[in-house]
């Protein structure tokens, strides 16, 4: 048993050494950012950017493996998806792509259970998803 204890620190341990690169904060200019009404935005920036936009908080853990393996995957691959903060470069055929995948997405997956578990204040109230879902229905109206 103590043998055991001993192996799991020291492989605890041995992987923090695993090189990693944690995406860094891209400076981002406001003007490129999404444009949303202040409620819209501040739930956005609560629930969505850590992943979706070149400004994530990272906690203190996040740079402990293995959170930090799940957390370089999550926001690497978020922001490459879908990135808030480099909107205003997107063609409008590809903002309506996300305008329209936006309800769908945040009825079923977003934001992803596993960053739920930790992050309690990200989770969607039944009004922030109306919210959400009504912006987005109206911005891609706009655009078609
Ligand atoms: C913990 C990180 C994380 C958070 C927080 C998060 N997402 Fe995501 N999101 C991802 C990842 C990773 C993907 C790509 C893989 C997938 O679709 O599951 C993704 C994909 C998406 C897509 C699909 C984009 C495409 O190219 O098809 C939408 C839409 C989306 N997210 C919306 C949101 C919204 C809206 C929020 C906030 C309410 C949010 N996400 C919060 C990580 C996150």
């Amino acid at each position: 048993m103590k043998k055991l204890l001993i192996l799991i620190v020291l492989i605890f341990i041995g992987i923090q050494f695993v090189p990693m690169d944690v995406p860094a904060d891209v400076p981002s200019k406001a003007e490129d950012s999404i444009e949303a009404p202040e409620n819209i935005q501040a739930i956005l920036k609560r629930s969505c950017f850590d992943c979706h936009s070149n400004h994530t908080t990272f906690p203190w853990y996040s740079s402990i493996a293995p959170v930090s393996w799940f957390t370089k995957y999550h926001v690497k691959e978020g922001r490459e998806h879908m990135n808030f903060s480099t909107w205003a470069s997107y063609e409008d055929e590809k903002k309506l792509k996300f305008l329209q995948k936006i309800p769908k997405a945040i009825k079923s997956k977003m934001p992803l259970p596993s960053y739920l578990l930790i992050h309690k204040e990200a989770k969607l109230s039944d009004a922030d998803k109306e919210a959400v879902t009504k912006w987005a229905t109206d911005a891609a109206f706009d655009l078609e």
